[in-house]
């Protein structure tokens, strides 16, 4: 594929109905089970010593390739010495040594309830005028004060940014909680990614304007969503400055700056279509309003796939700075923005050296500390590091690693959840996974092991959602809450939602009641929503 079409080339195209039935698919897989997290290099040009005894980086390049197996080759000889300790160990001795080490991924009770106090004292920092500038959780306040009442119709484009993905939507809103949406897939490839701001905008642009001629709806204009899943600074419900990047964006030019602008400066730049933007939102809030389409109990949004977030309903009191003329509604959906709590040191009590490796090699060191503990673009990561030290330490596959389990990145977050997929006691996927790795000669033993690493990182991740969550709840302090949640690590994780379940029911007060919906394409059918609720408002307004 030559550069131009990587740029533009449209990766998956699908539409889909009302009851979720895929029509039309083209290229690999269709969208099923495609965690959006597989090919996620965590870091791009990270090459790192870990514990002083190998490097690791994910540049392909010949020359790191060479280093890679130099390194590699280096780690196997340290395992071959360290391995001495635990070469000879019983099966029974190195589970311990595996559990002792995972220790510290288990958060008791105790941890999870300080959790709770920590992220609601950052919440409400982030809430107030005083502490606001300085708070790591933002609660940026998103101007959408309504909820959809079931009645939006009409036909929506919407832009869908901050996955590893770039999606183009058309989505017809029809009666009856009826809906037709035809989406296509764009690459962002990697350069464009750590690009220029302008480089970027460009190449949505250009998306979209492919995108409206293949719909036949080039010459017409069209309301649209634009779902910008970073943390956005709202002026108002189509003004937006990027506080942020995150997630392994950083395009130059695009910080402080009016993102809805930039977007329409690059449509303007090219001069063939023409768009009503209507709305700028984050994948938190189209999920929750995606999910309050059908179900007016859905008060929280969440997201744990790429990177994890939550939005909310808030009184509008709470929210102090929103500065909307009285417009006497109630309340105001906040996204906290949450993938930040602890850059200030307050996950400090429960991070561990898996977590500072992590962070040290990472696009944005010291930033989104709360995400990188929990979310796709970095739990396989998290798996591997413990994986390598094990490894290296002679503990698994008798201290015989492989090049890629040495190599950053390559660890995928869908292995784990493949892993933990099999039935206990079989070891079924776990063996193809670690076949892929290049570890064909692992015991059952290993194998166990290997689940039970999976296990405390996926645990510990969904632990700590369930603390924001709960909190969330309980500060709305609503007799239920419907949650709607999207993203990888919750779709295809097989335990993530009963593990939350079971911690959040622990965490809220008593009396409330609460349920997890998995949400239908939040950032597209949930940007049409806010556009359409915003020209409902648009409508009278006018009259
Ligand atoms: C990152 C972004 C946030 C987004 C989340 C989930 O945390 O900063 O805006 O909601 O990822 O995609």
């Amino acid at each position: 594929m030559d550069q131009e079409q990587q740029l533009n080339g449209a990766m998956r195209s699908v539409s889909i109905n009302s009851n979720g039935l895929a029509t039309k698919l083209n290229g690999h897989n269709g969208c099923k089970g495609n965690d959006e997290t597989d090919n996620v290099r965590v870091l791009p040009a990270a090459t790192a010593a870990t514990g002083g005894s190998f490097t690791i980086g994910s540049d392909t390049s010949k020359a790191t390739n060479a280093a890679n197996s130099a390194t590699a080759a280096t780690a196997n000889a340290n395992a071959i010495q360290i391995q001495t300790s635990a070469a000879g160990a019983s099966a029974a001795d190195k589970k311990k040594m595996v559990h002792e080490l995972c220790q510290q991924l288990l958060l008791t009770d105790e941890q999870v309830q300080e959790l709770c106090y920590r992220i609601l004292h950052e919440v409400r920092r982030g809430l107030a005028k005083d502490t606001h500038p300085k708070a790591n959780v933002k609660c940026f306040v998103t101007y959408v004060q309504d909820l959809p009442n079931g009645n939006e119709r009409g036909k929506f484009l919407a832009l869908d940014l901050g996955g590893t993905n770039f999606r183009v939507l058309l989505i017809h809103l029809q009666e009856n909680n009826d809906f037709q949406m035809e989406s296509r897939i764009y690459a962002i490839p990697q350069h464009i990614m750590i690009g220029s701001g302008r480089q970027l905008f460009d190449h949505i642009a250009e998306c979209l304007s492919n995108f409206m001629a293949e719909h036949n709806v080039y010459s017409e204009r069209l309301p649209l969503g634009f779902t910008f899943s970073f943390p956005l600074r709202q002026l108002g419900l189509t003004k937006g400055l990027l506080e942020t990047w995150t997630k392994g964006f950083d395009c130059a030019g695009v910080v402080d700056q009016d993102v809805v602008q930039l977007l329409k400066d690059a449509i303007a730049r090219r001069g063939d279509v023409q768009i009503d933007v209507c709305a700028i939102l984050n994948d938190t809030t189209g999920t929750l309003m995606s999910c309050a389409w059908k179900n007016h109990n859905c008060k929280i949004g969440l997201i744990v796939g790429t990177g994890s977030n939550a939005c909310y309903v808030e009184k509008v009191e709470e929210a102090e700075l929103f500065d909307m003329p009285d417009n006497h509604k109630p309340h105001v959906l906040i996204n906290t923005e949450w993938g930040a709590f602890g850059d200030n040191g307050a996950l400090d009590f429960v991070r561990t050296e898996f977590d500072n490796d992590i962070d040290s090699h990472s696009i944005n060191p010291g930033k989104q500390t709360f995400e990188k503990m929990i979310s796709g673009m970095y739990m396989g990561e998290l798996v591997r590091l413990v994986l390598a030290k094990m490894t290296l330490n002679g503990v698994l596959f008798n201290g015989q690693g492989s090049e890629v389990l040495f190599t950053r990145g390559l660890f995928f977050t869908k292995y784990v959840s493949e892993i933990e997929a099999d039935e206990p006691g079989t070891f079924t996927n776990c063996r193809l996974v670690l076949e892929e790795l290049g570890l064909s000669n692992a015991t059952d033993g290993d194998c166990a092991n290997v689940r039970y690493i999976c296990e405390c990182v996926s645990k510990r991740a969904a632990h700590l959602v369930s603390a924001g969550i709960a909190t969330l709840i309980n500060k709305m302090d609503e007799p239920h809450v419907t949650v709607g949640v999207d993203g990888s690590v919750y779709r295809f994780h097989p335990k993530f939602h009963n593990l939350m379940v079971e911690k959040i029911t622990q965490l809220i007060k008593p009396g409330i009641s609460f349920d997890l919906m998995l949400s239908e394409d939040g950032s597209g059918r949930g940007a049409a929503l806010v556009a359409a609720v915003a020209c409902r408002e648009d409508i009278l307004n006018s009259k």
